[in-house]
């Protein structure tokens, strides 16, 4: 797979699945702009990636359209073009009973999760029009099954699969191709800080299941690499899936089968 090039934006781009996602595509031979809320991560990212002019690093909040305006019309200036987008930036929600779960929360989830998404497509689709590009998305298991107490972040991952769904049809005119990615537990800083805020069984739960959470745990009997999520995501911005759009892919080590 050599993305020789061709060039990429990833959004939530300088650590975990996204930042395992630039150094893949780098590795590949691409040209890739992270973007990220905080400029330190930003720069540690890019100083990390070590990829001379073949890599951008711009601040930026996903959710708004002003610097996702910025952050797209700089990548597609600096490298001459847009070949892809992969959205991943996200926040977790701490896990909280309904009536617990205040306006504020619900609305943060709701807009870097999902508002973020769809901002930072908007931003960049003239330019994958124009380069027959793709996009991927970054959902998760949780657009598909309830997790306990974590209703907003759940209702914004089942948006984020439908936006992507909806788009794919919108696009395939243009033979830009969407498709979004909905991991199972993944190990990154996002799931560190579930550990953090849910208490430190929270690991060996998901993996070997929890009657008390309601969970069958993960068949592989394993948490997922960030590397795992950067193969396939690769994998669906190349030709190697010229033919797929429009679908949302369990990279979850069999979590959803049971
Ligand atoms: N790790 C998992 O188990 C798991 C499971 C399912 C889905 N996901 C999803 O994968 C995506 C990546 O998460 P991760 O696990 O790599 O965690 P992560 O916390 O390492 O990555 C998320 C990144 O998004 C960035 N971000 C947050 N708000 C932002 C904003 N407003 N604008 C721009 N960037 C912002 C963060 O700074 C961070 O770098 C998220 O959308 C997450 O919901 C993760």
């Amino acid at each position: 797979m050599s993305f020789k090039d061709k060039a990429f934006l990833i959004t939530g781009g300088c650590t975990g699945i996204g930042f395992a996602t630039a150094r893949h595509l780098l590795a590949e031979g691409a040209k890739v702009a992270v973007t990220d809320i905080a400029q330190a991560t930003v720069d540690r990212a890019v100083a990390e990636l070590a990829g001379g002019d073949r890599v951008i690093g711009l601040a930026g909040d996903a959710a708004n359209t002003k610097a996702m305006a910025a952050v797209v019309a700089e990548t597609a200036s600096r490298f001459g073009q847009l070949d892809g987008l992969v959205a991943s930036a996200g926040i977790r929600q701490r896990s909280v009973a309904i009536t617990e779960l205040t306006d504020d929360v619900w609305d943060e989830v709701i807009r870097v999760n999902l508002r973020g998404v769809f901002v930072s497509c908007r931003a960049a689709v003239p330019h994958l029009i124009a380069s027959q590009g793709a996009i991927v998305t970054v959902s998760s298991l949780s657009a598909d099954v309830g997790r306990l107490e974590q209703t907003a972040y759940c209702a914004s991952k089942a948006g984020v699969a439908q936006f992507s769904r909806a788009l794919s049809l919108e696009l395939a005119q243009y033979n830009v191709r969407v498709n979004t990615v909905c991991p199972g537990s993944i190990d990154t800083p996002m799931v560190r800080k579930a550990q953090e805020q849910d208490g430190p069984q929270t690991l060996r739960d998901r993996v070997e299941g929890s009657p008390a959470r309601f969970r069958a745990g993960i068949p592989l009997r394993r948490i997922g690499e960030p590397q795992d999520l950067a193969d396939l995501i690769g994998f669906l911005l190349s030709s190697s899936a010229k033919h797929i759009t429009g679908q949302a892919i369990n990279i979850d080590g069999g979590e959803s089968v049971i």
